[in-house]
């Protein structure tokens, strides 16, 4: 019997209806095991080949992100990484033998818990537990030198939160108004759709351009890059 086949006839035996249902109820079961990480990280390669084969869509795969994060922390020498939306932790898993220091900040109490209970053994890695834009003070306190920022924290919705909408524009404020000339990645720039009172991809870039006339914006592959001239 196939292995979809197998899911079926389990998930239909507990009640559940489809094939989808019943992976995403496996998902849900793994993700309460520590074993999701590796999972998440095996998963990455199959993913970036689908994105290639599917002729490169808008959004984009983990592993061309974490290749952007490297990227740019080799062309502008930062060896701090700075993440808001720890998640299950992927990213910093991905980065954490490419930087000297990385500070990641999770609102999801359990998810900020699992990732401290991940990196328990890396000196060099601290997750903040809290909302990003009220947490992003402290962590800019810490900073001695310009870093890179990865601003992953769902700003325009994120399944089951209140969305704060001014999040994202507070946060770039206080880092690009910092003393230090820090690069800032945004990730899922699409989403910056222009549509019930978020501003479109033009409208931030402008905000960026004319308020710090020394930051350059490009997006590409679905990141926002917020660079020094
Ligand atoms: C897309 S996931 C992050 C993925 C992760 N950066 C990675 O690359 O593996 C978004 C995460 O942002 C978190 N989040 C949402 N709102 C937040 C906020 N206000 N402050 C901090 N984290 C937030 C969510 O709980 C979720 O874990």
């Amino acid at each position: 019997m196939s292995r979809r086949l197998t899911l079926v006839f389990l998930g239909t035996y507990a009640g559940l209806s489809s094939a989808e249902e019943i992976l995403k109820a496996f998902r849900r079961l793994l993700q309460r095991t520590p074993v999701y990480g590796v999972y998440k990280a095996v998963g990455h390669y199959p993913d970036y080949w689908y994105w290639i084969l599917r002729g490169r869509p808008a959004r984009s795969p983990h592993l061309l992100k974490q290749k952007v994060v490297r990227e740019y922390s080799e062309k502008f020498g930062l060896t701090t990484l700075v993440e808001t939306g720890t998640y299950y932790g992927e990213m910093v898993a991905a980065m954490k033998r490419h930087f000297e220091r990385i500070y990641s900040i999770e609102y999801a109490p359990e998810l900020a818990e699992r990732a401290r209970h991940k990196f328990a053994n890396d000196q060099h890695i601290r997750i903040f537990c809290g909302d990003s834009r009220v947490v992003m003070p402290d962590v800019l306190g810490l900073l001695r030198a310009p870093a890179l920022f990865w601003l992953d924290a769902g700003y325009y919705g994120w399944v089951g939160m209140e969305t704060d909408r001014q999040r994202l524009s507070a946060e770039l404020e206080m880092i690009l108004s910092h003393p230090y000339p820090h690069v800032v990645l945004l990730d899922d720039a699409r989403c910056l759709s222009g549509e019930n009172g978020i501003p479109t991809v033009g409208d931030v870039k402008s905000y960026i351009e004319s308020s710090f006339p020394q930051r350059s914006v490009e997006v590409k592959h679905d990141v926002m890059r917020i660079t020094k001239r």
